[in-house]
């Protein structure tokens, strides 16, 4: 499959229940960082990695989702008319020029497998990326996808994005074994869902960045629910595994995990320190914050 991925699968379909009230109207996809939802991050690191194609995997509590990347008249004319010119190349921005956004509906919530399957009309029979929001990945150089495409291409694999972490957290994750791991990437040899740490194969966990190759398809509709009763996609890369190469790539940047409250807070503490207006003012306040409520390092 030596070509550039150009479609990009985006699950957004689950009930944010750990943001809960705030998702009880907003999805959790739609929560800032500093001005921009979740998914803008996700949207853009796939088209930095070269993909025009954009599949939303939603239920139909997810109109804001499709809302926000519909076109705006009412409101590009009102920013055009008073000259906020600024602002309009923003909210034009969302999408830009010559990408589409394509809306598959996932009538229930089976698991991320599921999701992903649910995805195989629009993308056919080409390699294909997914990605899950609520992981935000921060580079300073290229995106995490971009970086993973590189090495699709030039391998011909399915590639999955991968961190060490800790033993005691294996069991939030997908935890690969791994051969022949040079400075950036190996082998996978086997992959297993969210194991008890005494049983996970290794430390190296599945973050939410894959390159897929489209034989994931037929595997998904074979795979029947394992953990936690759901289709998971971890099952049928563990078949894939089996068939074809599979690599795991430690990709150059910081997760963090925003389907968690200490994950978003991380996120925008790091966004606005490196925020070229806000950087300056958002580390005195929050050094003001600090000295106030005499928060001293617990070391
Ligand atoms: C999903 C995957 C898991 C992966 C994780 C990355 O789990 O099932 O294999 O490691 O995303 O964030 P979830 O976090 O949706 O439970």
């Amino acid at each position: 499959m030596n070509h550039r991925i150009r479609k990009a699968v985006f699950p957004v379909a689950g009930l944010g229940t750990r943001f809960l009230p705030a998702t009880k109207t907003v999805p959790k996809e739609m929560l800032p960082i500093i001005d921009r939802p979740l998914i803008q991050y996700a949207v853009d690191e796939a088209i930095e990695a070269g993909c025009d194609t954009l599949v939303f995997v939603t239920n139909r509590y997810k109109h804001a989702v499709a809302d926000y990347f519909d076109k705006a008249y009412e409101l590009e004319q009102k920013l055009e008319q008073a000259g906020k010119l600024e602002q309009l190349e923003l909210i034009r921005n969302v999408l830009p020029k010559g990408v589409r956004a394509v809306f598959v509906t996932q009538a229930e919530a089976l698991g991320l497998g599921h999701a992903v399957l649910c995805a195989k009309p629009v993308i056919g029979d080409e390699p294909f990326a997914v990605l899950l929001p609520d992981d935000v990945i921060w580079n300073r150089g290229p995106g995490a996808l971009s970086q993973m495409a590189d090495v699709a291409e030039r391998s011909g694999a399915s590639v999955l994005a991968t961190q060490s972490v800790s033993r005691e957290k294996t069991s939030s994750y997908g935890i690969v074994a791994v051969e022949s791991f040079d400075e950036r990437q190996g082998r996978v040899t086997s992959i297993v869902e969210k194991p008890a740490p005494e049983e996970a194969p290794s430390t190296l966990a599945v973050v939410g960045r894959y390159v897929l190759s489209p034989r994931i398809f037929p595997l998904l509709e074979a795979t029947r629910p394992g953990a936690g009763g759901e289709i998971q996609l971890t099952d049928a890369i563990s078949a894939l595994l089996t068939e074809q190469e599979v690599l795991a790539y430690r990709f150059r940047g910081t997760r963090f995990d925003c389907g968690t409250h200490l994950g978003l807070i991380e996120a925008t503490i790091r966004y606005a320190l490196d925020h070229e207006k806000l950087s300056e003012a958002a580390s005195r306040l929050m050094q003001n914050a600090l000295d106030e409520l005499g928060v001293v390092d617990a070391d």
